[in-house]
């Protein structure tokens, strides 16, 4: 018996493997091992051998069952070792990063310039970007043998055959939706539109489709000097600096008087800066809204008046963020993108605030 005992216990306790240590259960303690064959012989035994070889053998065989067992969970203790060994992870290590998209420059200027004019009591009107000729341009003071016309390389839609209306075009500006916000609101009134505006046009500052943004204000006393402060108010907030700017006399056929107006800007080896230097920049045109354009809103210029001015948001956009290329804007090229873009959470920035 003791033989027995030593022979399996030391089967057991060198035994490598699930498989191995299962052979060594079925040899001793299965159906036909040898601890259950010796069982079977105390039948044959006379009852007072049975009484010393019966709980002796039971003994062996519970002795041989807890040494299985706890081979086994030892076994498996080491195999999940080795398992944790083999597939642990680094959780200190850094994410790989995934590149989201940006916010183009056009899209960050617009917003910006919606927040600066939003702040001054603007409020964002829009219209169509295929306008009728009456609001492109009759309504606003440009009749058909105007020569502005023919200067603003104007995009004309497809008419049918012997369809003779005039033509509809791409909006040449954004200025039609002056007279659509007249209409639709009357007087008092302060709007901007930014918006996608078509001319014609290619070369290394200017791009068949390109942005602006109108502005119009009208009231009882509306003057020049308004329109003059809120574009430095606008200027300042949006470079985050004080923005001298200078009024030109000009000539647009919707204003009387009108003017061009540059900002104040400084070139420094090819680049310029605004805010500084005795350089000027034109960035947009200007003037007091002309009497028949309020008339073809709908409101008599004998009571209201005001100002309206029409601004590059593409031209303001490339100041302020030091792109050279206008039509880099529109090439779509992702490293453009990448380099010009803006995060998307990104708020837009009013540098400095107003001064109010
Ligand atoms: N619509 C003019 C342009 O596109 C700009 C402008 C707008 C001028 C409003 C005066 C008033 O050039």
């Amino acid at each position: 018996m003791n033989d027995l005992r030593d022979k399996y216990i030391e089967l057991i306790a060198a035994a490598t493997g699930e498989a191995a240590l299962e052979e060594l259960r079925v040899q001793a303690v299965g159906k036909k091992g040898e601890i259950s064959l010796k069982m079977r012989e105390l039948g044959k035994m006379s009852p007072e051998e049975r009484q010393i070889m019966g709980p002796r053998l039971n003994a062996l065989k519970d002795e041989i069952n807890a040494a299985l067992a706890a081979k086994k969970a030892g076994l498996a203790d080491a195999a999940l070792n080795e398992r944790l060994k083999a597939e642990w992870l680094d959780v200190t290590l850094p994410g790989r990063g995934r590149r989201s998209g940006t916010i183009h420059p056009v899209s960050q200027v617009w917003e910006e310039c919606t927040a600066i004019f939003a702040d001054m009591g603007f409020a964002v009107a829009e219209g169509p970007q295929v306008e009728t000729d009456w609001y492109n341009f009759d309504a606003l003071n440009i009749p058909g043998h105007h020569p502005a016309r023919a200067e603003m390389d104007t995009f004309y839609m497809h008419r049918a055959e012997g369809d003779d209306r005039p033509p509809h075009v791409l909006r040449t500006h954004t200025s039609p939706v002056q007279i659509r916000s007249m209409e639709a609101g009357g007087a008092p009134t302060r709007i901007i539109c930014p918006g996608r505006v078509y001319r014609a046009d290619y070369d290394q500052t200017h791009t068949p489709m390109f942005h602006q943004v109108e502005g119009l204000a009208i009231d009882k006393d509306i003057s020049m000097a308004n329109l003059k402060w809120v574009l430095e108010e606008f200027f300042s907030a949006y470079f985050g600096t004080a923005v001298k700017t200078r009024f030109r006399a000009s000539h647009f056929p919707f204003t009387e008087p009108s003017a061009e107006v540059d900002i104040q800007c400084q070139w420094k080896d090819g680049s310029v800066k605004v805010g500084e230097g005795d350089d000027w920049l034109e960035v947009l045109g200007s003037g007091m809204v002309h009497p028949k354009v309020l008339r073809a809103g709908g409101i008599d210029p004998d009571e209201w008046q005001g100002f309206a001015f029409g601004m590059g948001i593409d031209r303001i956009a490339m100041l302020k963020y030091g792109i050279p290329d206008l039509r880099a804007f529109f090439d779509s090229d992702l490293r453009w993108l990448r380099n010009y873009g803006f995060a998307s959470l990104d708020v837009p920035t009013i540098r400095g605030g107003l001064s109010r």
